[in-house]
């Protein structure tokens, strides 16, 4: 049965670890996730974009595929199914359907309509006990065109967004989606200090995780991130698992054309990537 993630993530921040948010895009991508997190013991989140729902051909039925393997595989630890970034109507939609967790993401508007957009995704998500992350106005750092910094938070206006009953806190500390620019100047520790020093105990969700070096992430933890999303790692593993059967000529051999064996070697990928992630965020046997 899916869970929210109100109670991994509290009792991830107490211990000083994170649970993993896998983005996920297929069958072969969720089995890969939840069979990795089991083997290891471990709470999992799996995160669904608007976009990758809209590609698995609805809210609705990325619940049902879920919950029909959670079944079918024996899943027993946590998992919580969660809307990645999720828009004002989106977040209704993804309730509706029957999605634990949400991600509202309304740093795209000014502080007070964030807040009140914030507001109303809380009530009925809380009501269903569907926990929710909110995400705090940024400042972009760009040079000669290039993203080199990421977002930054102002700690005021994560303390006015963790006042209202979020459940957790997207704070932009310098990380950005996708592989890092190699003039990126790393994670503002001193800003994630601030903020965690404002919210108090509010876990904080650390987005981008892809490229981010082990120690940086081992830091965040300490200073009270409690999630970690990762997405472009888990594709660029499958992508190059993909690639080595085809140039291999493997598809060419025998039956190598069958699905099942061309997606393997990628489903394979996809486990090693989140291995290595829910040992590094050190989630393992926290179920
Ligand atoms: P990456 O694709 O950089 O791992 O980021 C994932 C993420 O933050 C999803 O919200």
């Amino acid at each position: 049965m899916l869970v929210s993630t109100k109670e991994m993530i509290i009792k991830a921040k107490e211990g000083k670890y994170a649970v993993g948010q896998f983005n996920i895009n297929n069958l072969e991508w969720t089995k890969a996730v939840l069979l990795t997190a089991q083997e290891n013991n471990s709470p999992v989140i799996l995160g669904v974009s608007e976009g990758a729902g809209k590609y698995m051909g609805s809210y609705v039925a990325v619940v049902g595929m879920v919950n029909g393997l959670l079944k079918g595989l024996k899943i027993t630890v946590p998992v919580a199914l969660h809307l990645d970034h999720g828009g004002y109507e989106g977040s209704f939609d993804a309730i509706e359907a029957g999605f634990s967790s949400i991600m509202f993401d309304g740093s795209h508007y000014a502080i007070d309509e964030n807040i009140e957009k914030t507001k109303e995704v809380i009530k009925v998500a809380a009501a269903k006990g569907i926990s929710v992350e909110a995400e705090v106005g940024a400042i972009g750092g760009e040079e000669d065109g290039v993203i080199g910094g990421g977002e930054v938070a102002d700690p005021a206006e994560c303390k006015r967004i963790a006042d209202l009953g979020v459940d957790m806190l997207a704070a932009g500390i310098g990380n950005i989606h996708g592989v890092y620019p190699a003039n990126w100047t790393g994670l503002k520790f001193d800003v994630l200090a601030e903020i965690e020093k404002t919210v108090g105990s509010m876990p904080l969700v650390l987005h981008g995780g892809t490229g981010i070096p082990s120690d940086m992430i081992k830091k965040a933890i300490s200073l009270g991130v409690a999630k970690i999303n990762v997405n472009t790692e888990c594709q660029l593993s499958f992508a190059a698992a993909t690639r080595k059967y085809i140039e291999d000529g493997k598809d060419l051999q025998g039956k190598g054309f069958d699905p099942r064996k061309l997606l393997a070697p990628g489903f394979e990928a996809i486990k090693a990537t989140v291995k290595e992630k829910i040992e590094l965020f050190g989630s393992v046997n926290k179920a």
